[in-house]
């Protein structure tokens, strides 16, 4: 839907309106390769829009993939300690992105970060039976017999039941892929540890049909393709 230019290149979180208006009475911003004259033109937010010939996503939503690295928090703020917040640039900050689900502090791998509260919301939802993919390392060997009580649904110590869990063996089982639907607090150290096979490392590769991109160092990042964005928008509508 058309919105007025200085309101979508403000949402950004990069330029005040004020500033809006003065790139665009300094003839710095373009739409469609023609410059704005007003700032309460409107346009599609998917338009090709250049400030000072760099192209700007005006899109309503980010949506980014961060590899994870150990030590943060899976958290927008916290008063002490780091968070993966603070590996984005302060434009990204601003908007106001937040993790969809967290990983523990000591967790690697894939992370999303939107501000599309609906997307996220739904992807979380234990309706929809999202997958995450997990790689386990653990003190110990997982057999044949930690994949059946998983696929079961184990009940944890302290009266827990968990959905119907995936669980693969690697090599010689010290190490595991393991697939939930769900994401309970601590889920799957608490599954293992239920198992007598603590986890030593644990990375996630995967959520539903988002996958981590191995190019990415960990604390890296970056936004989405549209192939990715229309496969999680499939997921999360029942296509
Ligand atoms: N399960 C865990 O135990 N920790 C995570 O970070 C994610 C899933």
């Amino acid at each position: 839907m058309p919105e007025r230019i200085d309101k979508l290149l403000s949402a950004t979180g990069r330029w005040s309106r004020k500033e809006v208006r003065d790139l665009i009475r300094q003839g710095r911003v373009l739409v469609e390769g023609r410059p704005v004259q007003r700032p309460e033109e409107k346009c599609d937010p998917t338009a090709s829009i250049q400030v000072d010939g760099q192209t700007v996503d005006c899109s309503p939503f980010v949506y980014l993939m961060l590899h994870k690295p150990a030590g943060l928090l899976s958290a927008t703020k916290d008063a002490r300690q780091k968070t993966v917040l603070d590996l984005l640039p302060d434009h990204l900050r601003r908007r106001g992105l937040f993790p969809v689900g967290r990983l523990d502090k000591d967790t690697v791998g894939l992370l999303l970060l939107t501000d599309d509260g609906a997307l996220a919301h739904s992807l979380l939802s234990p309706k929809r039976h999202v997958d995450k993919v997990y790689l386990a390392r653990v003190d110990g060997w997982v057999d044949q017999d930690d994949c059946q009580a998983l696929a079961a649904g184990l009940v944890l110590g302290d009266g827990t039941h968990c959905l119907p869990a995936g669980l693969k063996p690697l090599g010689d089982g010290s190490a595991c892929l393991i697939t939930l639907q769900e994401g309970k607090y601590h889920q799957v150290k608490r599954m293992l540890a239920a198992r007598g096979k603590p986890v030593l490392a644990l990375k996630r590769l995967s959520m539903g049909p988002l996958t981590l991109d191995e190019g990415l160092e960990p604390g890296a990042w970056r936004l989405l393709t549209g192939a990715e964005l229309a496969s999680l928008r499939a997921t999360v509508s029942g296509g």
